[in-house]
């Protein structure tokens, strides 16, 4: 007998239960024990009907993805899934937590379902670089027809048991907290009716209703811009059109082959990896998992400008009440405008209601003086890049916060061990570095002092996922993770285009590896002063960085998106950048200027020396510690700067290009361009010499 799979019987009711925490997957186990106990259902002759139920937090969240890329055991889900479809006894499927790919899948393979008003259901497989492999794309269509099943199958989201229920994919809905419970009310509803045993696959309808439809060419044209780069949404529409072409067998074969296509590609092995990083990431070595955390209750914010007022954003949609100073009472009112701004917008899109704007507005209150600092559990300090500004700052914070507050800097680069020397509290203050726009990008890249206190890192760890961030714990060092890589690639950018390359071939090539914009348009974003404003802080500091282009950009005022005039040119209200031959005559003037003949350059050189910098440069990152694993680099990416989840991260990427060829390439970088940042890392020399990878290590 399965243990992770019981059979019981209840008056006339056959409860089959899955008990597989935490999320109740499709292992092998349960796929074998689900058989089991169909058998043991059917052979029962007391029970009329069988209920499908599960223990734990959810109802089947889907495939066990840790199977994804070993050998296919025995029962696959399809047979499970028909199995259950073909049982003479009526099968209820009793859904709580979520029901989500082979788990709504399941579900679509009983008689009926209920489900609890709480519960979500998705097939979500297309976020992992596939498609619903066990009937889902042909089933659901029977149930909810073309344009709902191809809104839920190429993006994956889930929905509410609600909205579930008037698709026609749920029978009942039940405002209850026990599943069981209310699937057994309708499993005796079924038995006391005499209710058959409705099979998905044998109702027309909606497949008659929608066939030959364009709806499909719609979805096909939408994808090409939303899913650029992507493979398996593409096939996902193969699939459901499929459900409209040929018989349901037929069907299921079609189904079957383009999901193997799937499963082979490179794609889904980047996305799956990238959905365990994701989940990896919030486990710290060296952290305990009961390590403290402190009470967070209220957040001050030191600077309304664009971060600042991003970052009180997120508190005040999580409830939690925010204090937001700047030192000059038009800065404030300028910040508190915008927020507010920011927030009608999205009142205006309908994602929020105009209480709710109200509510998160009220939750931040304003303030021109640091005293009002003296009760936060939390201070998040968002000024502009400059050492002795931000020093300055953190010595008040230290007379003014109570003790035990968290003091944290939004710094993207400078040390957090120098902050911290100006109070003396050094346990108390840690990195939190926020992407802009700070309250849209999921990434926070938390930065630890040598000398933060653990329960510190966990806080700062467990508010990132209070606020629906990603939270990465990475080390002290110049730009820490993201921006210390990001900087090599904006470096050896610049350079590329000194030699004579133009700025939209490199970005071009930038976006077509999937990042959503290229490393001049990213800086067009930013704003160009960040960048001038960060050489020129490390100019002073004595560093050898040689004048460029872009700084003479800078020097301009033309300082991208914001001055309508950066590298690119913008249209008053558009972010489209468009090439200005006034940029191109400027680089040429530069060359001339330095003595630069200007040559024609590959793409495959842009590639190499935009992506390859990074990985030496992620290699230095990982030998020192600064990332204690190759995912936590690739989670920076992904979250941080778009890097395309499909890729895995810029690690694994590098991985699947190949660690020996990239290091070869590196050296011979090293031997003909020379400069540290070519450099070769001692552990990318290492994995490449000992044929292993940074998913290795
Ligand atoms: N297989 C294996 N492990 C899974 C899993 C799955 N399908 N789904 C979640 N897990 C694991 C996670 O890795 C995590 O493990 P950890 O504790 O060791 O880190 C644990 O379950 C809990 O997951 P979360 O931290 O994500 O918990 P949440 O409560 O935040 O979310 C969830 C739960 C909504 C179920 C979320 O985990 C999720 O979205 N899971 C993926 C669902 C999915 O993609 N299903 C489709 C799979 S493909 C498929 O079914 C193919 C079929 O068509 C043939």
């Amino acid at each position: 007998m399965s243990e992770v799979v019981t059979y019981q019987r209840e008056g006339a009711i056959g409860v089959i239960t899955v008990n597989y925490p935490p999320v109740n997957a499709l292992s092998h186990a349960v796929r074998s024990g689900l058989l089991d106990a169909l058998k043991q259902g059917q052979a029962d002759a007391e029970a009329k009907a069988l209920l499908l139920v599960c223990e734990g937090r959810t109802f089947i969240a889907g495939a066990d993805i840790r199977e994804f890329g070993k050998p296919m055991q025995e029962p696959g889900l399809p047979t499970v899934v028909e199995a259950y479809e073909n049982s003479d006894k009526p099968i209820i499927a009793a859904i709580h937590g979520t029901a989500l790919g082979g788990g709504l899948e399941m579900a679509l393979g009983c008689h009926y379902r209920v489900a609890l008003e709480s519960a979500k259901v998705g097939l979500p497989e297309v976020k992992l670089g596939l498609l619903p492999g066990a009937g889902g794309t042909q089933r659901l269509p029977r149930l909810a027809g073309a344009q709902k099943s191809l809104e839920m199958i190429t993006t994956g989201d889930f929905i509410s048991a609600s909205d579930a229920l008037q698709a026609g994919i749920v029978d009942a809905v039940e405002a209850s907290s026990d599943a069981k419970a209310a699937g057994e009310q309708f499993a005796l509803k079924v038995i006391d009716e005499g209710k058959p045993a409705r099979r998905v696959r044998e109702l027309t309808d909606r497949i008659e209703a929608d066939k030959g439809s364009d709806v499909f060419e719609q979805f096909r044209t939408g994808l090409q811009k939303k899913a650029r780069g992507l493979f398996s949404p593409f096939k996902c529409v193969d699939a459901v059109e499929a459900a409209f072409q040929l018989p349901f067998e037929e069907g299921m074969k079609r189904e079957r082959e383009l999901f193997m296509e799937c499963m082979e590609s490179p794609q889904r092995a980047g996305l799956v990896h990238a959905f365990f990083a994701e989940r990896e990431v919030s486990k710290v070595p060296g952290l305990p998992k009961d390590t403290p955390v402190r009470d967070i209750k209220s957040v001050g914010i030191i600077g309304a400008g664009t971060m600042g007022g991003g970052i009180a954003m997120n508190f005040a949609n999580v409830g939690i009440p925010v204090r937001l100073l700047e030192v000059k009472q038009e800065a404030l009112d300028k910040g508190l405008a915008i927020i507010r701004r920011n927030y009608e917008n999205t009142a205006k899109k309908g994602r929020i209601t105009q209480a709710q704007v109200e509510e998160r507005m009220a939750l931040i209150q304003p303030t021109l003086a640091y005293e009002d600092f003296g009760d936060v559990d939390l201070v998040i300090e968002a000024v502009f890049e400059n050492m002795g500004i931000k020093k300055e700052i953190f010595g008040t914070l230290d007379k003014v916060c109570k003790q035990g507050a968290i003091l944290a800097s939004n710094t993207s680069t400078l040390d957090i061990d120098e902050i911290a020397s100006a109070t003396n509290r050094p346990e108390d203050v840690v990195g939190m570095h926020f992407f802009s726009p700070a309250n849209v990008m999921k990434l926070l890249e938390n930065v630890r002092g040598t000398k933060t206190a653990d329960d510190v890192k966990a806080t700062v760890m467990d508010i990132a996922k209070r606020i629906k961030k990603v939270g990465v714990l990475v080390g002290n060092c110049y730009g820490f993770v993201g921006n210390r890589m990001l900087h090599q690639r904006g470096a050896e950018a610049i350079k590329l285009v000194n030699e004579g390359a133009t700025p939209q071939q490199v970005d071009k090539v930038l976006t077509d590896l999937g990042f959503p914009m290229g490393q001049f348009a990213m800086s067009d974003l930013a704003g160009i002063d960040v960048g001038y404003r960060i050489r020129e802080e490390r100019r002073n500091a004595g560093e050898n960085i040689p004048p460029s282009w872009m700084d003479k950009l800078a020097e301009q005022g033309r300082l991208g998106q914001k001055t309508q005039a950066g590298t690119y040119l913008y249209e008053e209200g558009s972010r489209k950048p468009i090439p200005d031959p006034k940029v191109d005559a400027l680089i040429e003037e530069f060359r001339k200027e330095q003595g630069i003949e200007p040559r024609e350059i590959t793409d495959q050189e842009i590639l190499e020396r935009c992506m390859y910098v990074m990985i030496n440069e992620g290699a230095k990152i990982l030998e020192e510690g600064i990332a204690d694993r190759a995912l936590d680099v690739d989670i920076v990416w992904i979250y941080g700067y778009g890097f395309p989840a499909y890729r895995g991260g810029p690690m694994f990427w590098a991985d699947q290009v190949g660690v020996k060829e990239i290091y070869e390439t590196v050296k011979r970088f090293h031997d003909t361009l020379g400069g540290d940042q070519w450099k070769p890392a001692p552990l990318l020399e290492r994995l490449a010499k000992e044929g292993k990878t940074f998913g290795s290590l």
